[in-house]
C-alpha cells in the first residue's frame, strides 16, 4: 500500500497568557475562507523561555509564529531578518521562516490599525489631530504606520512624561509629534482619540481633560473586549458619537500576517463579525 503523507504548514502564536488567544480561530477562519491548508495552535511560553521555545518551533518545521504579550521585545532579538516597520517598532509580532532557513521578523500591529480605522470605519487620519493615550510597546508599534497616513499631529499623553517624549523624539523624522503627560496635556479637541494603554487591565480609564472630546471626535480603543471598555464608556460619557474596540485591528494585524505567511489577503470583515457575535 502506498501511503502519502502531506506536510501541513503549521503556525501558532506564542504569548503568556495565551488560552484566551483569538488567533487559532482567526487564521482558522481565514484559512477556510481562502482554501489554504494549514494548522494553527496556542503556545504558553514561561518567561524567559521564549528563544528556546521558538527555536524548537522552526527546527521542528513551523513555518510561522504569532507572538503576543510579553515576548514582542524577544521575538524582535530573535529574528534573524527584520522588516523596516518592525526595526521602527522594536518590536515583533509576525515571524516567518525564510526559503533560506532564517527567520523575519515583522510588524502587522500598526497596519491592522491603520487599516481598520481608514478602511472599515472610514475615519480620514490625513491632515487630522490626533491624541494617542499610552507610551508602551503597543503604542510604539503603531506610530510609524499611523504618520505615514499624514495627520497633521500626533500628540502622545502618558502618565510617565518621558516615555510619550522619548517616542516623540524618536519618531520625529516621521512626522509632528508631541509628548505630554496627562497633565500638561492642552485641553484642546482633537479629531481622534485612540487609547493604547493598558489601563483599563485594571479598571481604570486614562485621565484624559474632558477639553480633549468633542461630539465630533472619533475615538478608537487598541483593547478588545465584548462589552464596551471602561475607555469607550467614558468616552461616550464625554459625549462622543462614533467609536471602536479593537476586534478590527486584532482581525487586521492577523490578516496581515496571513497575507505575509500565505500571500493571499483574506478577508476581514466576516471574521469581524463572526467574534462579534454574541458568546
Ligand atoms: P503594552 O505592551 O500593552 O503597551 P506596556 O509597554 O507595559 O504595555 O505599556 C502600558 C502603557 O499603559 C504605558 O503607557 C502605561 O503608562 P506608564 O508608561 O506611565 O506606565 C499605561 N498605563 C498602564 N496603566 C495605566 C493607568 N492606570 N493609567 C494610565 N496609563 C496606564
Amino acid at each position: 500500500m502506498n501511503t502519502t503523507i502531506t506536510k501541513v504548514d503549521s503556525y501558532c502564536v506564542f504569548g503568556n497568557p495565551i488560552e484566551h488567544s483569538k488567533s487559532p480561530d482567526i487564521h482558522r477562519a481565514f484559512a477556510s475562507q481562502t482554501a489554504q491548508s494549514l494548522e494553527y495552535t496556542r503556545k504558553l511560553v514561561e518567561p524567559d523561555d521564549f528563544t528556546i521555545q521558538a527555536t524548537r518551533f522552526f527546527e521542528d518545521g513551523g513555518t510561522g509564529a504569532n507572538v503576543t504579550v510579553p515576548f514582542k521585545q524577544d521575538a524582535f532579538d530573535f529574528a534573524d531578518r527584520l522588516t523596516d516597520r518592525a526595526r521602527i517598532a522594536g518590536a515583533v509580532n509576525t515571524l516567518a521562516k525564510l526559503e533560506d532557513g532564517q527567520i523575519i521578523g515583522d510588524n502587522t500591529d500598526g497596519i491592522g490599525l491603520v487599516r481598520d480605522i481608514t478602511q472599515r470605519l472610514k475615519w480620514a487620519i490625513e491632515g487630522k489631530r490626533i491624541l494617542i493615550l499610552g507610551a508602551g510597546g503597543a503604542v510604539r508599534g503603531v506610530l510609524l504606520p499611523l504618520l505615514q497616513e499624514k495627520p497633521e499631529l500626533v500628540a502622545i499623553a502618558n502618565r510617565t512624561k518621558s516615555k510619550a517624549e522619548e517616542l516623540s523624539v524618536i519618531f520625529s523624522e516621521y512626522g509632528n509629534l508631541q509628548g505630554y503627560s496627562y497633565n500638561t496635556l492642552p485641553n484642546e479637541p482633537f479629531d481622534i482619540i485612540i487609547n493604547g494603554t493598558s489601563a483599563g487591565f485594571s479598571g481604570d480609564v486614562p485621565p484624559v481633560h474632558f477639553g480633549c472630546f468633542t461630539s465630533e471626535t472619533v475615538v478608537y480603543d487598541m483593547m478588545y473586549s465584548d462589552e464596551p471598555t471602561e475607555f469607550l464608556r467614558f468616552a461616550i460619557d464625554m459625549g462622543v458619537t462614533q467609536w471602536s474596540d479593537g476586534v478590527g485591528m486584532l482581525v487586521g494585524q492577523a490578516a496581515e500576517s496571513f497575507r505575509l505567511w500565505r500571500g493571499v489577503e483574506p478577508k476581514t470583515q466576516p471574521v469581524i463579525d463572526q467574534l462579534s457575535e454574541p458568546a
